[in-house]
């Protein structure tokens, strides 16, 4: 298929790192509760999987923030737990509990048992979405198409929801390292078919969310984050030139890792606001672009607050980059809460483009 050209690409040409007129911008969650016409949308779909696997109301709610906010990416809506869903674990979402299984992995057995999905016949709905938002964004701006990691699906699928300390998923990487190696490899294959197959559909960019991987002793996440993320990175084929998908990997408390991350053959890496990005320009070496990475709580602040740490961002990204605003995409440094005023968005991007400006 044919697409618009594309009218802004300062998004993909900040992950190349090459000259741009201003920093791009995009926030994590930027579809969501904070906006009205999003909770709209959920409740007229009844829930949120009923608007995930719809692909007009998955695009609808993907182009609302865009409407309101001069963004610089789109990013599809969806879940990273759509992977697990179609592995057979029976996602559902608890009003006020977030996600929960209702088959979640218990051991070696049911490790045995898993395979990787069929990207049409189990996970067609999300490349119909990616295919219907591409179209709809008519060149408009990049779209982002994006997994869990490996580690963080798996915990998940073993947890059975989310977690305070992660101990069934540890216990069995302690206890069964062979069955954890196995769950990873599988779900790895899974996560390189899913990706693949989104930038067939349409998607312009790739981003691999490693939410939990800052929960890991180092010596677990070299074992068990580290290794599958460098195999996503070697493995999984992006395309050449101006068609190439950038591939960027996010994590939550990845400060201590971003070296290593930036030596996977990645074109990018987020991170969070526990580290700062003057630093973060030290640790990645020129050889990878740098996404983030503003604390999300700074949404609460008042605007002149918010217009500060944006520019504190903005210039420890060049301070450590040798003088240079290149290579680096703003974002926060985690997903947007559903309490924050869409009013603050505003003031963030509009700080953002104009205190970058070359
Ligand atoms: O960023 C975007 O705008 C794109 C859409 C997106 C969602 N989830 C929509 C969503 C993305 C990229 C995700 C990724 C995701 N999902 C992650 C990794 C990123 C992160 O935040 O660390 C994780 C860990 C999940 C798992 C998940 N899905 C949780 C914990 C929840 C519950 C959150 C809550 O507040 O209830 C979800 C559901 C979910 N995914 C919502 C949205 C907008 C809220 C659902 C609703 O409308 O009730």
């Amino acid at each position: 298929m044919s697409h618009a050209p594309l009218k802004n690409d300062r998004f993909l040409r900040a992950l190349r790192r090459e000259p741009v007129d201003r920093t791009p911008v995009w926030l994590m969650r930027q579809a969501g509760r904070y906006l009205p016409e999003y909770r709209a949308t959920r409740a007229q779909a009844g829930s949120f999987m009923a608007m995930a696997t719809n692909p007009d109301l998955a695009c609808e709610v993907t182009l609302q923030p865009l409407r309101r906010f001069p963004l610089d990416a789109a990013i599809l809506f969806s879940d990273i737990l759509t992977i697990p869903d179609a592995m057979g674990l029976g996602l559902h979402f608890i009003q006020g509990e977030g996600p929960k299984f209702e088959r979640p992995i218990a051991g070696p057995d049911d490790i045995a048992r898993l395979a990787v999905p069929d990207m049409e016949d189990d996970l067609g709905y999300v490349m119909a979405a990616v295919r219907t938002i591409r179209r709809e964004l008519d060149g408009q701006v990049p779209l982002i198409g994006f997994s869990g990691s490996p580690w963080t699906l798996a915990c998940y699928m073993v947890e059975g929801g989310g977690s305070k300390d992660f101990a069934k998923v540890k216990s069995l990487a302690l206890n069964h390292p062979d069955a954890m190696h196995r769950l990873l490899g599988v779900v790895t294959d899974a996560v390189i078919a899913y990706l693949a197959a989104q930038r067939a559909a349409g998607a312009q960019a790739l981003q691999v969310f490693d939410t939990w991987g800052g929960v890991l002793s180092p010596t677990m996440y070299r074992e068990f984050s580290l290794r599958y993320l460098q195999r996503i990175a070697s493995e999984l084929d992006r395309g050449h030139g101006d068609d190439r998908a950038p591939l960027i990997l996010f994590g939550k408390g990845n400060a201590a890792w971003l070296g290593e991350l930036a030596d996977t053959g990645a074109d990018a890496v987020g991170a969070d606001w526990l580290v700062d990005l003057g630093e973060a320009a030290r640790r990645t070496g020129g050889k990878v672009a740098v996404q983030g990475n503003l604390d999300p709580v700074t949404l609460y602040a008042r605007p002149e607050a918010i217009q500060r740490e944006v520019r504190r961002a903005l210039d420890s990204w060049r301070d450590g980059n040798g003088g240079s605003r290149e290579g680096h995409v703003f974002n926060l440094g985690h997903g947007m809460s559903p309490d924050m005023d869409p009013d603050s968005v505003g003031v963030l991007i509009d700080a953002v483009h104009a205190f970058s400006a070359r």
